[in-house]
This record gives structure tokens, C-alpha cells and sequence, in this order.
């Protein structure tokens, strides 16, 4: 899949600007704060229909505006969509996919898919869990519509129960609300447990492959998930099992004043030659596993979908060594590629046959 063309009205520094990319690598090359990285933004939010800068649409409208437009044809391999959102300063969004008005926004995720890779990314293995949860639940979010739907559930319903769990403390009245919200914790939540499960199977295998080229064979990668609501006996039992676990914690949680444990502490292990990569790894190996699990989340797309995302890169070429930039560049080949760059001297030792240059200055974009 490929744009065809973006348009930007008010989005963030730009008034109005259509770029045109080639169906190969795009650079967008221009001086700190000129608006390369708003131009990244406005490509993943028509795929996800949220910002990975900002939970707040509001800020992605031009300051002293009230609305923000960006419209984008996509080609892909049987069909050409055209995909249209408005935001508004009450962070509510319209959406419009082919012509067809007033669409959920949820209608729109996973029209085009996108993967992004910025210098945020190489900090996968360095912090806290909350990071590679994301990692796992954006990608499902884009390839599960059902999963997106669990999720905002999931995370609705916590916030109920944590606050419930604050005013139970000597009023054992409320247990019986408590359990309800367990419930329904346990029916959203095994379905993500089981959607993660699956996913970092998947992920696991092909990091595999992808880390031993990246490390000319010397490592071993493998990816397994922590479930924080400890291991399941069958899959056919997970909700049972997940409701039980909710049960016998409500005391603690009580005593807390929130949900202790669950899906919403999840993490995966990331082990490099036997050891985990997190705690022991050096800079280097935790940076190549950082390249080699997104360019896993590319293989994976194609594998689901049956094409390959748009392949977004944010100021990373300069955060890499000859060599892994060397990995990055070859999977350009197939995709097409957005990168983003304060100068050309950062990719110039490579050579490409399918490029364009767009220079960026101050909110406007010219191709050279
Ligand atoms: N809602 C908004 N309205 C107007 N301008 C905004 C808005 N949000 C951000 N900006 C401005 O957009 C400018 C460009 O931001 P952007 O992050 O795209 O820069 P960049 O070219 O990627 O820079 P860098 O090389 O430092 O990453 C910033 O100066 C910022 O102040
Ligand atoms: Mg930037």
C-alpha cells in the first residue's frame, strides 16, 4: 500500500500543504522545529485515529484555529481509498472514507497501516514495561479492530473499579460491585491476554530470523510474554481463570486502593543468547533488538494483511551505526518509506534508485 497524496488544512504548523510521495523512499529534509516530524504525526493518525504524540486531538489543530483536516489517497494492491478526518478543538472526531460521511472513527483504523520507527522506539528494551505494552498494543490495535474495542473497555472499566476500590475500604457492602466489574474485567481482559499470546508467538519467530542477519548469526533473540496474571492452565479457561484471579485479590486491592494486577501490567521478556537483554544487555544489543522487533512488526503486517505498511522514520538514521542502518535501508526496497532528516549527509552514503527529496521550511513543503 502506498499514499498517493496527503493534505494538511490546519494541522498543527501547516495551513495548507498536499504532498505528493513517490511509491519509494520520501525524505523530509529541513532545520529543527520546521514541521517534518507534524507531516510523520498527520500520516499515523489517519491509521490509528490518534496521535502517538499527544492524547489530546485539540493540540493537533493549528493554534488560534478550530479545526483541523487531513485527507490522504491510498492505493493498495485491489483498491483506492480515500480517507478524510476532521478534528475539532473538543477532541471529538468526523470521519470520511470514500465519500461516506459520519463513520465511528474505529471504522477507519486499519485502512492504511503504518509502522513508525523514532528515536522513542530505541528505548524499548531500556524502560519501564509500559513501553513495549504499547509497542504490542498499537500493533494489535491496528491488525484487531475487536482488540482496540477490548482495550478501551479494559482500561474503562479499571478506572471504575479503581475508584470503587478507594471508597470500599471499611464499607465491605460494596464487594458485591466489585465483583461485577471483575467480571467484566475477566471477559475483556482474557481477550487480550489471548490476542498478546498469539501476537508475541508470532513476533518471537520472526525477531529470530530477522537478529541473526542483523547479528551476523551471533545472537539469539527470543521474545516471550510475561503475563502478569501469571500462566493459564488451558486456553478454553482463561476467563474463568482471569475472573478467579480478580476474586481472590479484591482484599489486597482493597487494602490498596486499586487493581493490584492484570492484563494492565503485562510485559515481555526479551532474552538475547539466554539473558535478559533488559537488565544485561549492552547499548548496542539492546538497540539491534529494538530494529530487529520493528522489523518484525513490518513482516507481520505483510504476513496479516498481505501487504507491506508505510514505513515511517523519524529522526533515527542518525541514532544508528553504518551496519544496522544498513538493515533498515534494505527492507526500503518493497515499502514505501517516509524519513525525516536535519541534513541529506545522513543518508548520503547510501544509494537509492526510488527517492525524492521534500525540504521543509516553517510549515510549507517544496520537492526539490
Ligand atoms: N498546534 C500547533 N499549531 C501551530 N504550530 C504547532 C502546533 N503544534 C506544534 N507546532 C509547531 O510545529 C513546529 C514543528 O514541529 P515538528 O515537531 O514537526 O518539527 P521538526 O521539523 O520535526 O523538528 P526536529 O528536527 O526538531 O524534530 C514546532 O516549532 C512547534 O512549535
Ligand atoms: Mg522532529
Amino acid at each position: 500500500m502506498h499514499i498517493k497524496s496527503l493534505e494538511l488544512v490546519n494541522f498543527r504548523n501547516y495551513s495548507n500543504v498536499i504532498l505528493e510521495p513517490i511509491n519509494g523512499l520520501n525524505i523530509l529534509v529541513g532545520e529543527n522545529a520546521q514541521g517534518k516530524t507534524n507531516i510523520v504525526e498527520s500520516i499515523y493518525f489517519t491509521s490509528s485515529l490518534k496521535s502517538y504524540r499527544t492524547f489530546k486531538d485539540r493540540e493537533l489543530i493549528k493554534w488560534g484555529f478550530e479545526k483541523a483536516y487531513i485527507k490522504e489517497d491510498i492505493e493498495k494492491q485491489n483498491s483506492f481509498n480515500k480517507i478524510e478526518v476532521l478534528i475539532n478543538n473538543e477532541d471529538k472526531k468526523a470521519v470520511r472514507i470514500n465519500g461516506v460521511k459520519n463513520l465511528k472513527p474505529s471504522d477507519a483504523i486499519g485502512m492504511v497501516n503504518v509502522v513508525i520507527f523514532s528515536p522513542e522506539d530505541l528505548k524499548l528494551l531500556k524502560e519501564g514495561p509500559a513501553i513495549r505494552r504499547k509497542f504490542i498494543d498499537n500493533e494489535l490495535n491496528q491488525l484487531r479492530p475487536k482488540y482496540h474495542h477490548a482495550l478501551l473497555q479494559y482500561n474503562h472499566i479499571l478506572l471504575n473499579r479503581n475508584n470503587l476500590l478507594k471508597l470500599s475500604f471499611n464499607k465491605p457492602s460494596l464487594k458485591t460491585e466489585i465483583e461485577v466489574f471483575s467480571e467484566q474485567l475477566a471477559e475483556y481482559g482474557s481477550f487480550i491476554v489471548e490476542a498478546r499470546y498469539e501476537f508475541i508467538k508470532k513476533l518471537s519467530m520472526i525477531a529470530r530470523l530477522i537478529h541473526r542477519k542483523i547479528t551476523n548469526g551471533e545472537e539469539e533473540i527470543e521474545i516471550t510474554y510475561q503475563c502478569d496474571a501469571g500462566l493459564f492452565n488451558s486456553k478454553s479457561q482463561v476467563k474463568k481463570e482471569l475472573l478467579n484471579f480478580y476474586i481472590n485479590q479484591i482484599d489486597k486491592d482493597i487494602e490498596k486502593g486499586y487493581t493490584l494486577k492484570g492484563p494492565h501490567r503485562d510485559d515481555i521478556i526479551i532474552r538475547i543468547n539466554g539473558t535478559d537483554a533488559r537488565i544485561y544487555g549492552s547499548q548496542g544489543q539492546q538497540r539491534s533488538a529494538a530494529l530487529s522487533l520493528k522489523l518484525s512488526e513490518i513482516e507481520i503486517i505483510k504476513s496479516e494483511v498481505g501487504e507491506y505498511p508505510i514505513l515511517l522514520l523519524d529522526d533515527v538514521m542518525s541514532e544508528l551505526d553504518i551496519n544496522r542502518q544498513k538493515h533498515l535501508l534494505n527492507t526500503f526496497k518493497n515499502i514505501q518509506t517516509f524519513l525525516t532528516c536535519t541534513t541529506l549527509n545522513d543518508i548520503n552514503a547510501f544509494h537509492f534508485d526510488n527517492k525524492s527529496i521534500f525540504t521543509v521550511k516553517q510549515g510549507t513543503v517544496k520537492k526539490q
